[in-house]
C-alpha cells in the first residue's frame, strides 16, 4: 500500500496518495478542500496528506438541504433512509479526526451560501455531495479555482447517485468546455478532473 490510507475504499484512497505526490513534485500552489464531509471519513486523508495547506471543510453538518432531498427522492435516485443517514454527525465529530487541526477551516451551511465570499485557488478538492444541484455548484466554484496540475476527486460519478453524472455534462455544456476526465473503478464510480 503505497499511501498508507484506507482499505475500506483501497482505489480512492491509493489514487489520492499518487495525485498527492504529483501535486507536490509540481508544487502547486493553492489549498485543499472538502464539499461534502459528512463524519470526515475522507476528508482525514485530506488533511493528513496536506500538512503545509489550508483545508477547508465545507457541509451543513445537518444532512441534505430538504429541497434538494426531495427531488433527488421523485427522480429515484435514493431513499428516506439515504437522507436520514446524513444528518447522523457535527463538527466536533469531524474536528476529532484530523491530524493537522490548526490547518482546518470548518465552513458550515448550505453550499454556495457557505461561502460567504471565500476567495482561494486550490490543488486539490474532493466534490462529494451526491446530487445534482450541488455537485453543480461545486463545479461553478471549484473548476475556475482549481491550479494547472490540480485535481478534482467528484465521487460517485458512476453511481446509482444519477445526478452526479448530470451535473458534470450540464457544467460542460452551460460553460462550453471538455473537462479533462479520467473515471476510476474504486467502489463508488470516483470521476478524476485534472487542470
Ligand atoms: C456522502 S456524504 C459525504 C461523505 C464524506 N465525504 C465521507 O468521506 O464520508 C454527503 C454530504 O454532503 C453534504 N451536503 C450535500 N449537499 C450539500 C450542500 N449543498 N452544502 C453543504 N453540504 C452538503 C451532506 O450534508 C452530507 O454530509
Amino acid at each position: 500500500m503505497r499511501g498508507g490510507y484506507s482499505l475500506s475504499d483501497y482505489v480512492r484512497t491509493e489514487c489520492f496518495a499518487l495525485a498527492v505526490k504529483e501535486i507536490y513534485k509540481r508544487q502547486l500552489k493553492g489549498n485543499v478542500a472538502e464539499l461534502g464531509v459528512f463524519r470526515g471519513e475522507f476528508a482525514q486523508y485530506i488533511n493528513a496528506a496536506f500538512p503545509d495547506k489550508t483545508c477547508y471543510l465545507f457541509d451543513t453538518f445537518d444532512g441534505f438541504d430538504a429541497n434538494e432531498a426531495l427531488t433527488e427522492m421523485k427522480s429515484g435516485n435514493c431513499t428516506d433512509a439515504f437522507i436520514e443517514a446524513y444528518r447522523q454527525t457535527n463538527v466536533p465529530v469531524v474536528l476529532k479526526r484530523m491530524k493537522y487541526l490548526e490547518n482546518i477551516v470548518i465552513q458550515q451551511g448550505y453550499f454556495p451560501e457557505s461561502l460567504q465570499g471565500l476567495e482561494d485557488t486550490f490543488c486539490f478538492v474532493s466534490l462529494d455531495v451526491d446530487f445534482e444541484a450541488s455537485i453543480y455548484e461545486g463545479l461553478k466554484y471549484f473548476y475556475p479555482r482549481l491550479e494547472t496540475g490540480g485535481y478534482l476527486f467528484i465521487h460517485d460519478y458512476n453511481s446509482d447517485l444519477r445526478g452526479v453524472e448530470k451535473a458534470v455534462d450540464r457544467y460542460e455544456r452551460d460553460m462550453k468546455l471538455s473537462l479533462c476526465k479520467m473515471p476510476l473503478c474504486d467502489a463508488n464510480g470516483t470521476l478524476v478532473v485534472m487542470k
